[in-house]
This record gives C-alpha cells, sequence and structure tokens, in this order.
C-alpha cells in the first residue's frame, strides 16, 4: 500500500506521499563499489576512538527530519517499540554537518582525513554529498521496520560487523547482506528493517547525498537472499 508508514501514528501529507512514491520509483539496492582495506582500517579506528562520544540522540534527529517532510512524531511515538530498540541498539555519531563540514570535534583528526577521502571515492557515485555519520549497532542488536523520510538518499558503508537490510517491496521481501568495504545506495522509503547477526558491534559509515543519473540508469543489486512473499 502506498503511504505505508511504520506506525499508523504517522500521517504523511499529501506532498510527501507524493515524494515516497517518486522515491520508491528509483528502486531498492544498487552495490555502487568498494572502499579500499587500507581506507576501512583507517575510517574504522577513526570510528572507535569516537564510540565512546556516540550517543543515543538519534530519536530527536530522526523526528526534526520527519517533521519537515510532513511526519509527525510525537511524544508517545518516541515510545514505540521501534524507537526502543534504537535506543537498546543504535548510537550515532555525527562527523559532518548537513553542509559537509567536518565538525569542530573532529577535525584534524585522523578521522576526519580518513572521513574527506571517503567522500572523494563516493563522489563518483553521488552529488550534493552533505551529513556523514557513524552508527553503532550493538552485537546481535537490531533496528525495527520503518519507513525513513524520502529524501534521506544514504551512500553507506560496512566497516565492521555484520549487517542485513530487509525491504519489504512490491516484489516480496528482498534481504542484502551487506560484505565489509561494499559502497552501498539503500533506498530507505521502502519499509526496511536492519539486524546484526554477529556478536560484534557493528560500524556503518552513512553520507547523505543525490545517485548521479547514470547511477540511477544502471540495474539494480540482486538480493542476496531468495525473494518470498
Ligand atoms: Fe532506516
Amino acid at each position: 500500500m502506498e503511504g505505508d508508514t511504520r506506525s499508523a501514528r504517522f500521517r504523511p501529507n499529501r506532498q510527501v506521499l507524493e515524494t515516497l512514491r517518486n522515491t520508491r520509483a528509483m528502486g531498492v539496492a544498487r552495490r555502487l563499489g568498494t572502499i579500499d582495506m587500507d581506507l576501512v582500517s583507517r575510517l574504522r579506528d577513526g570510528a572507535a576512538v569516537l564510540d565512546g562520544q556516540a550517543d543515543h540522540g538519534y530519536i530527536d534527529d530522526v523526528a526534526v527530519h520527519w517533521a519537515r517532510t510532513g511526519f509527525r512524531m510525537t511524544e508517545e511515538d518516541k515510545d514505540t517499540s521501534y524507537t526502543r530498540s534504537l535506543k537498546q541498539n543504535v548510537a550515532i555519531a555525527k562527523v559532518t554537518d548537513e553542509s559537509g563540514l567536518v565538525s569542530e570535534a573532529y577535525r584534524n583528526t585522523p578521522l576526519a582525513a580518513a572521513v574527506e577521502d571517503w567522500r572523494g571515492v563516493i563522489s563518483r557515485y553521488a552529488d550534493d554529498l552533505t551529513l556523514t555519520r557513524i552508527n553503532f549497532l550493538t552485537g546481535k542488536g537490531h533496528v525495527l521496520e520503518h519507513v525513513d523520510p524520502p529524501d534521506q538518499n544514504m551512500i553507506q558503508c560496512l566497516l565492521a560487523g555484520e549487517t542485513v537490510f530487509d525491504f519489504r517491496t512490491r516484489s516480496g521481501r528482498q534481504s542484502y547482506r551487506m560484505k565489509i568495504g561494499e559502497i552501498w545506495w539503500f533506498n530507505t522509503a521502502w519499509p526496511h528493517s536492519t539486524r546484526n547477526d554477529s556478536d560484534d558491534l557493528r560500524l556503518l559509515l552513512h553520507t547523505r547525498g543525490t545517485l548521479k543519473d547514470e547511477i540511477l540508469q544502471a540495474p539494480e543489486a540482486e538480493p542476496s537472499e531468495a525473494t518470498t512473499n
């Protein structure tokens, strides 16, 4: 059903529904390339330093973002099982802000240099790179099914741990298992959940950007697991 959201309390307006429809037309997943293991290590080492500083401010971050795109997140919504799973499992550290500037705390650190190199690599695939963040998901942690605001456009790379993204699409359930160092774009305007099957902390690097047209015209990635209805 169009306009399907993670909770009945979310009532996107007509404009958001239209954007969701258009965004979903872009497909589900594309595997863009890989970064080399040296860059993976540099990013991973930088992220480890942030681990103790990352907080669980993700919910408020999401609430602001959703409000901007017409969704409403009430105090009650913040206590749903979805947000509880986020609070229990996920911590997040922002490395750059919306304008792409390296935030003060990380300037002149090895992480800032590594993130700059990462952004250089993905500029082959996307324009208008803005926010970069590192997402920490506990071992055996999960994020329940939800729909992200339609303009997230996250380009992602797995640095440590494991991750599977499960999407519910018109053609059924499609799962994608990321490998370390792989660069992916996922269309999180489709209902999706994610989990870390390993015992290790999952480190996922995200940068927001707009995929180049030639990438959107390329074939979509095959799901890692069989599609079922
Ligand atoms: Fe999401």
